[in-house]
Order: structure tokens, then C-alpha cells, then sequence
């Protein structure tokens, strides 16, 4: 038997169970954790207090880790036993892989070796923005990650799942792309329109853990990033100098901007880049992904475009229709918290994050889990901030309290078990 936190009813904290069964290893790809230090996402403290993301009561929460491999077999060969590992749950609706509980099952493919270099408590922080950073990048805007730490390609990785197909050493058996996302991965992008290096793309809550990780697997691909933050409370930290004190060089943007005024920020995306700018990543929620949509819409310049000399070079990928094209590639706009109400229009496209594919598809969760390895193991991806440590199960309700109130800002909040 085992601890776990358990949810008995919505908009309830969740309970400590001492006597909670320790959860099987039911497949060879399968490994069995014994956890150390949790993670908390907004999700855990949301999907109870608005009734989402729950599939049966009681419920166990928690979707990303830090802990130790106690059992796994030879087909596992990436992950042994006694290594440390992160284990990214993003399969919330199996509760053996949940991550408030002493002993977890993990798939190997969504298990990432933690280098000796990096502490068990930052290594809990990067899970599932890591994992939401890069899908929203690779495959929602087509970013090619295999000169970046010999990352993925993953739209090309996805590519293979057109048909039904036998995937070996994963789930086995003819496997397909889930219904709900399979128009995402397979057509969301038209040809051309790939983001390459030297394209801008826009992140509008930069203070995010999400935000974080994709600034910096943005710029490690070559793209060029305007931060959109809350400049009184992060704007320093995120463009400090490395020379004078800056310790987040990693996340410096090419451009910052206030998103305090969402009309001034978007007036200012407008004048500075224009049509060049052909990607954004919203974190925050519908308005400010309403605000970025306008930002990428080809309107005529209103009143609010103040007028600036802009920058000399031109996009790598161009809005204008090259002479030789006949359609013009259009903006993407990913909503990781929402999308706008408006209607995208006939030159932006909406894209949600398919999540799941990191479960789901083998291939691309071993592609994510070894290539995280590497970023951090050559120290190319920095963890975000530890805002918060709390201890022990009944920690956790003190940390997603701490969520709740909007104390963890520009970090992560994490709970030690041991
Ligand atoms: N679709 C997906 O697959 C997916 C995956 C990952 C995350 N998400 C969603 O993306 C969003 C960002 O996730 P994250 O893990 O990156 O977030 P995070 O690191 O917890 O950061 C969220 C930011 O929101 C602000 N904030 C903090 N507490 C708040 C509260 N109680 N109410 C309102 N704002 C608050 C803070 O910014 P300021 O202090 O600057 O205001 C904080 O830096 C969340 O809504 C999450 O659920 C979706």
C-alpha cells in the first residue's frame, strides 16, 4: 500500500489516503517510480475547481514528477533501474501514472533521464511545458528542431501516422491518430508555411512556465521572439543583461512589450513587424489570444499604428505572396488557455496543442523524452524558477492554494515527498 492525494468531489482539496494500492506495471514499455518531488500545474488546482479534466471520482492528480526507476524491464533500454527520471503525465485519464502518489507507472517514452548536473527539484519544474512548448512549436508552427540538439521534426515524425501503421516497441498493433487531433497534426499547416529560422513568433504571458520553454526552444531553432509580459512585475528579469546581473539571459527576447494595455501591445506588434510576423503563442487565456489574433490579421494599419522605421532585414518567410506563389502562407496563432470568439478569417489559422500525441504516439514521446535528455545534459535548456517548495502530500494543497491566489508568478511551485 501506498500514500496518494486523492480528489473525492469537485471544488474540494484533496485528501491524503494512507492505504491507496501501489499501481501495476501492466505493459513491457511500462516502468514503476518511486517519487520524490511533484510539480504543480495550473491544471491540478482548474480542473477541480471548474469540473474539467476529470474522468472519474475519486480521482488522483498531478501530472509531472521527479523520482527514482525501481523497476523496468529489458524492452525499456533508454530507462534503468535506479536512474533518475522526470515522468510527464500528460495521460491524466490513467491514474496509475498520476504523479500525487508515492509510487508511479510511467510509459519509458514519456520518461526523460535526469543529468546528474540538474537537481531532482528543478528537473520536477519542466514536464509538461516542455512537452506543450515543443508541440506547440513543432507542430502547430512546423518548427524543424533536428539541428537543435539533434532534436525532432516532428511534423514529419507525425507524417508516418497518415496511415494506420504497427508501431514497434510502443503500444503495439495497427495504431492510428486519435480523431480530435488528427486535422491538427496532419493539415493544420499549408505548404510553405513552416516557421524557419530568422521568423518572429510572438509569446503573449511571458511569465508562464510554458512561455519560458518556448522562448528558449524558439530562439535554440533560430526564431526570433517579442515577449509579451507584464513589465512592471517581470520586464527587468526576462531582459537583464548576462554583464549586469541578468541571470535569465536564456529567455532575453528579441523584442519585450507591455501586454498591461493589450490595444498599445497589439498597435506595437503591428508597427514594428507587420505582416512579418506570422506566428504567436498565447498562454493567458481568450482575450489575449483575441488581442495576438488582431495582431496577425492583414487589416489595413488603423489609427493605432504608430509609425516606426521597423527593422532593415526582411522575414525569412514572407506574408507577401512571393510572384511566383499563388497563395500567400498564412499566420498561425496557438491558444494553449483558449482561442478567440472571433472567427480566424482567411489569413490566420487557430491551432490548439494535440497534447496527447506525446502519450499517444510512441515515436513522438521517445523523440520528445531522449531530445529533452540531451537539452539538459549539454545544458541548452535551463529548468524555469523555483518559486515555491512545500512539503509532504498535505503540501500540495498548500501550493495549489498558493496557485489559486496568483503567488506563483514567473516559476514553478513544487512538493518535496522525501
Ligand atoms: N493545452 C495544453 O495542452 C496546455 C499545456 C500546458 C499548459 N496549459 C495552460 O497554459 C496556461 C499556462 O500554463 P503554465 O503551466 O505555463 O502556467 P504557470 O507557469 O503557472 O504561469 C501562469 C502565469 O499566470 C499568472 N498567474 C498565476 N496565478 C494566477 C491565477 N491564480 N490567476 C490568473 N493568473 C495567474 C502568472 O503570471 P503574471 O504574474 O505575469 O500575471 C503566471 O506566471 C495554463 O492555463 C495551463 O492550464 C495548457
Amino acid at each position: 500500500m501506498q500514500k496518494a492525494a486523492v480528489l473525492r468531489s469537485l471544488k474540494q482539496p484533496y485528501l491524503v489516503d494512507h492505504d491507496c494500492a501501489v499501481p501495476k506495471v501492466l505493459h513491457e514499455w511500462e516502468i514503476l517510480v518511486k517519487s520524490h518531488v511533484i510539480g504543480l500545474n495550473p491544471i491540478d488546482w482548474k480542473a477541480p475547481d471548474f469540473g474539467f479534466g476529470i474522468p472519474t471520482l475519486p480521482y488522483t492528480g498531478g501530472r509531472e514528477l521527479a523520482g527514482r526507476v525501481i523497476q523496468a524491464s529489458k524492452s525499456t533500454s533508454r530507462v534503468k533501474e535506479g536512474d533518475n527520471v522526470i515522468c510527464i503525465s500528460t495521460d491524466y485519464r490513467d491514474l496509475r501514472k498520476a504523479a500525487y502518489q508515492e509510487y508511479v507507472v510511467s510509459s519509458s517514452f514519456n520518461t526523460v533521464r535526469i543529468p546528474s548536473s540538474v537537481p531532482l527539484q528543478s528537473a520536477a519544474t519542466l514536464g509538461v511545458a516542455f512537452v506543450a512548448a515543443a508541440l506547440a512549436l513543432g507542430i502547430c508552427m512546423g518548427v524543424d528542431f533536428s539541428h537543435t540538439a539533434d532534436g525532432p521534426d516532428l511534423l514529419e515524425l507525425v507524417q508516418k501516422y497518415q496511415q494506420p501503421f504497427s508501431s514497434p516497441g510502443g503500444k503495439g498493433g495497427s495504431y492510428q491518430l486519435p480523431e480530435d487531433i488528427r486535422a491538427e497534426c496532419l493539415e493544420g499547416l499549408g505548404p510553405g508555411e513552416r516557421a524557419l529560422p530568422g521568423d518572429w513568433v510572438a509569446i503573449w504571458g511571458g511569465s508562464s512556465t510554458s512561455a519560458n520553454l518556448a522562448v528558449q526552444l524558439a530562439r535554440l531553432a533560430g526564431l526570433r521572439v517579442v515577449t509579451l509580459v507584464d513589465t512592471a512585475k517581470h520586464g527587468l528579469r526576462l531582459s537583464a543583461p548576462h554583464h549586469d546581473g541578468g541571470k535569465h539571459a536564456h529567455l532575453r527576447p528579441d523584442l519585450l512589450v507591455d501586454s498591461h494595455d493589450p490595444d498599445r501591445a497589439v498597435a506595437i506588434l503591428r508597427a514594428s513587424l507587420g505582416p512579418r510576423l506570422r506566428f504567436a503563442l498565447d498562454t493567458r487565456g481568450r482575450d489575449s489570444a483575441a488581442a495576438l489574433g488582431r495582431a496577425l490579421r492583414q487589416e489595413a494599419p488603423g489609427d493605432d499604428v504608430v509609425k516606426g522605421p521597423g527593422l532593415d532585414s526582411a522575414p525569412v518567410t514572407p506574408r507577401q505572396s512571393p510572384r511566383t506563389s499563388k497563395v500567400a502562407p498564412r499566420a498561425h496563432l496557438v491558444g494553449l488557455t483558449g482561442l478567440p470568439k472571433e472567427p480566424a478569417g482567411e489569413d490566420v489559422v487557430y491551432h490548439t496543442v494535440p497534447i496527447k500525441l506525446y502519450h499517444e504516439a510512441p515515436e513522438v514521446g521517445e523523440a520528445l523524452s531522449s531530445w529533452l535528455e540531451r537539452l539538459l545534459e549539454t545544458g541548452a535548456l535551463v529548468p524555469p524558477d523555483i518559486i515555491a517548495v512545500e512539503q509532504g502530500f498535505d503540501g500540495i494543497n498548500v501550493g495549489l492554494d498558493r496557485m489559486r491566489r496568483g503567488e506563483i508568478s514567473g516559476g514553478k511551485a513544487v512538493v518535496v515527498l522525501q
